[in-house]
């Protein structure tokens, strides 16, 4: 889809193929002094930002496509591209991506000539997928073709899923790689579609399936997201996977500690596409972090932040940023789908844990008023299967707060959603994004400098991950505020726009 916004500056060049803008990249380095001293010096690197115009066909590939999310996705696309129109108790209801900030959120432009704030749609920046267009396919180890499954997810309405399920109900998972040791053991009877042999048979398999798909629907880009159940952590060690060398070694020799995501990972990086985590699990391991530098393909992840967590993002760093002190964070969820019946073994469970638990620490750490060194507040996950909510998700947050003079505040937030509703648009938004980044390269303005893409590990995906994995040496964002910041004024850099500093010095 062109995009529809066009910025009259001397520093932006449209051409049929790219954009190109002119840019000044300001930071700020500052030097800690042994006596304390900041010592602090504003930087501006004069960059080129060029973007693509042409948008590939793209298709998407999701591993565990039977599943909730998988199937509450492929309707809603089906639904958007046929503006399907249904009845519900409470009148009819349009399909829509409410959720997804590349389709239904804005971004400040500037100002109009009547001084009010000017707003664009997100995806009118600079040219991105239009969902519509997207191709998808999937694995799962559940037979289930994608009408069925919508169904057993008990989701979306049922006037809707009764408008798309003949459509669905033509797709069908491919063949997935099982391994019972990775997942909960209660998954075993959803088993029955599995590739045999071993892994390294496993991975040629998932290999040539991206490629029968890329030849059979002639779409230009492919991107594979993990969005199965989660698994447990698997094993780092030397010898294991720690170096590319050592992943492929093990492959090959047929490991078992080799979980079936990172097997996915492989097989998307081998065959040039991008691979993403929804779910927590390590499947980044560092020999799989050398593998997609190698090869020069984007990985992100890790872990959908759709709700909860979304929220303790956004908590939390409106406390801190006002100078309250949480000290202790209780955050309690029950909920009745497959994903709650997984994580309600342990081993799930932790990797749950683990991926729900670092998401204060920037905060935290962003201010020693509050905080001493190493200090921390409490915080506590507890999830719990009950059968009968089912993708209804309750969330229970309990915020407890140090104010002035030793006082407290005590915030307590319930949360009721269906699970797969909120999942659905982040998976979109995962793709979409990730497909722009591949088509925006960067060079210094100097002599000699050549355009380069961003680095393989593609954090600026953050702002939809629970534990967002970031290039080594790097610093891990979790502030929600930051995140979409980072996204928009990335988007502004594309077309030569300051980022929003939100001053209004002409307002003050
Ligand atoms: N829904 C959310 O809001 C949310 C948020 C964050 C993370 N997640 C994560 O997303 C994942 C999916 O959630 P869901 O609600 O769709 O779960 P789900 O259980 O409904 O779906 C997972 C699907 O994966 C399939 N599967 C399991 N192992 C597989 C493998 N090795 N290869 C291919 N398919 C496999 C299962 O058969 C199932 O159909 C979970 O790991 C969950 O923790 C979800």
């Amino acid at each position: 889809m062109a995009s529809t916004l066009v910025v009259s500056s001397p520093k932006v060049k449209y051409t049929d193929e790219y954009i190109e803008a002119s840019y000044d990249y300001s930071n700020t380095i500052v030097n800690r002094l042994s006596d304390g001293t900041l010592e602090v010096e504003p930087q501006v690197t004069s960059l080129k930002i060029r973007t693509e115009r042409r948008v590939p066909r793209l298709g998407v590939m999701l591993v565990g496509w039977g599943g909730n999310n998988g199937s509450t996705l492929t309707a809603a696309l089906e639904a958007n591209r046929r503006r399907l129109v249904w009845r519900t108790r409470t009148g009819q209801q349009e399909a829509n991506w409410f959720g997804s900030i590349t389709q239904s959120s804005t971004v400040l432009l500037g100002t109009d000539q009547n001084g009010q704030d000017a707003y664009v749609p997100m995806n009118q920046i600079v040219p991105m997928v239009n969902p519509d267009d997207i191709v998808i396919d999937g694995w799962d180890i559940s037979s289930m073709n994608l009408g069925d499954a919508m169904q057993r997810a008990k989701v979306l309405d049922v006037a809707l899923q009764d408008q798309v399920y003949k459509q669905l109900c033509l797709l069908k998972p491919r063949p997935a790689i099982y391994d019972p040791d990775f997942i909960a053991a209660n998954q075993s009877d959803r088993a029955d579609n599995l590739i045999p042999g071993t892994r390294f048979e496993q991975y040629q398999q998932v290999r040539q399936d991206i490629r029968d798909f890329r030849h059979a629907t002639g779409v230009e880009e492919v991107i594979v997201l993990w969005t199965a159940n989660t698994e447990r952590f698997s094993e780092v060690a030397q010898g294991l996977n720690t170096t590319a060398e050592e992943l492929e070694r093990s492959l090959k020799a047929n490991r078992s500690e080799i979980s079936p995501s990172t097997i996915f990972a492989m097989a998307s990086i081998a065959e040039g596409c991008t691979y993403i985590n929804g779910s927590p699990q390590n499947t980044f391991v560092p020999g799989l972090l050398e593998l997609a530098d190698r090869h020069g393909v984007f990985i992100a992840g890790d872990d959908f932040k759709s709700g909860q967590t979304k929220l303790k993002s956004v908590l939390v760093d409106f406390l801190v940023g006002a100078g309250i002190k949480p000290v202790s964070i209780v955050s309690y969820n029950h909920l009745g789908n497959n994903d709650g019946f997984n994580l309600s073994a342990p081993q799930q469970f932790r990797s749950k844990e683990i991926s729900k638990s670092n998401v204060v620490d920037d905060m935290v750490r962003s201010n020693s008023l509050l905080y001493a060194d190493k200090e921390h507040p409490d915080h506590t996950v507890v999830i719990k299967y009950v059968p009968y909510v089912g993708d209804s998700k309750r969330a229970l947050d309990e915020y407890t707060s140090q104010i002035m003079m030793g006082g407290h505040n005590t915030l307590v937030i319930h949360n009721t959603c269906e699970d797969s509703l909120l999942a659905a648009p982040l998976i979109l938004d995962l793709v979409v994004l990730a497909e722009l980044c591949s088509r925006i390269k960067v060079k210094r303005n100097e002599a000699n400098a050549q355009f380069v893409p961003f680095r393989s590990v593609l954090s600026l995906l953050s702002y939809l991950c629970k534990a967002p994995l970031v290039p080594k040496n790097t610093p891990v964002i979790n502030s929600l505020f930051r995140q979409r910041a980072a996204i928009e004024n990335l988007l502004r850099a594309c077309v030569a726009l300051p980022p929003n500093s939100h001053m209004a010095l002409e307002h003050r």
